[in-house]
């Protein structure tokens, strides 16, 4: 069980894996208002970046669980770097279905809410918050990182280029709000990627490939990855950034 080696060559330039910069993970650690030793549970968590620095700076703790083991192995690096490893601990493994014991006092999934199921985004947004509330005491805030559409993309080819099949592959805000209140949460805080954090996320994995390219010219993936940095840069500056949004919604049950 491991994500193919594309993904960490492609994240190989980035900590935080989702369109937030450091100033908005940390804007959203603050707006928690929690008390020093809280305890956060992170589904698919990636690099470990949002654990990490808020133990750092706010003193919280908890665990991160995440498919890839190349993430892992940076995230317990990263712990180590800035002196937290006694507050937070990573873990390789399949999130799908991940509960924590004891309860959390937040269960977050930022970017992956697949791990909760599909097809549609309704599908996954139902199961994500099922999974993460089974790991929350009663109480707990939920964090669900999650795209939605800005602008509806009026062509296949902006379709495409937003790595959607459909338009019911993301949500449109409006239905996002709809669907939290339907399933019994208050949205209770947000925070918002802008089209600069999100530049950050998407044009350092540009830099990330081309010096991999470089690198490694007779490599296997050379071919699929020489293709995408063909199509990113145009794909993200004239069709994602105007058209897809993405936040951190905060929720807690009604
Ligand atoms: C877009 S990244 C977000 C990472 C992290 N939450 C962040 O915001 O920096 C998606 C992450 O989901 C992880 N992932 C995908 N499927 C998973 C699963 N079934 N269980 C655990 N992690 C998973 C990937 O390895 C990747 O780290």
């Amino acid at each position: 069980m491991d994500l193919p080696r594309s993904f960490s060559i492609r994240e190989g330039g980035s900590r935080i894996l989702n369109p937030f910069d450091e100033h908005k993970l940390a804007t959203l650690g603050r707006a928690l208002r929690l008390p020093a030793g809280s305890r956060i549970l992170d589904l698919a968590c990636g690099k470990g970046e949002m654990l990490c620095t808020w133990a750092r700076d706010l003193g919280y703790t908890g665990l991160g669980v995440d498919v890839s083991s190349s993430f892992i192995a940076d995230a317990d690096t990263r712990a180590r770097e800035l002196g937290v490893e006694s507050r937070v601990g990573f873990r390789h493994d399949d999130a799908a279905g991940f509960v924590h014991d004891p309860e959390a006092d937040v269960a977050s999934c930022m970017g992956a809410s697949w791990i909760g199921g599909g097809p549609t985004w309704r599908d996954s947004v139902t199961g994500t918050l099922a999974l993460l509330q089974r790991s929350v005491r009663p109480g707990g805030l939920l964090l669900l990182g999650e795209p939605f559409w800005k602008l509806r993309p009026q062509s296949e080819e902006a379709l495409a280029a937003c790595h959607a099949q459909t338009l019911d592959d993301f949500a449109e805000l409006p239905s996002l709000l709809d669907h939290f209140a339907d399933l019994d949460y208050d949205l209770v805080e947000v925070v918002m990627a802008d089209e600069h954090s999100w530049d950050r996320y998407a044009a350092s994995q540009w830099l990330a490939i081309r010096r991999w390219l470089d690198a490694n010219p007779d490599d296997e993936l050379h071919g699929e990855l020489r293709t995408e940095l063909d199509a990113s840069p145009r794909q993200h500056l004239l069709h994602q950034r105007s058209h897809l949004g993405w936040g951190v919604f905060v929720l807690m049950r009604r």
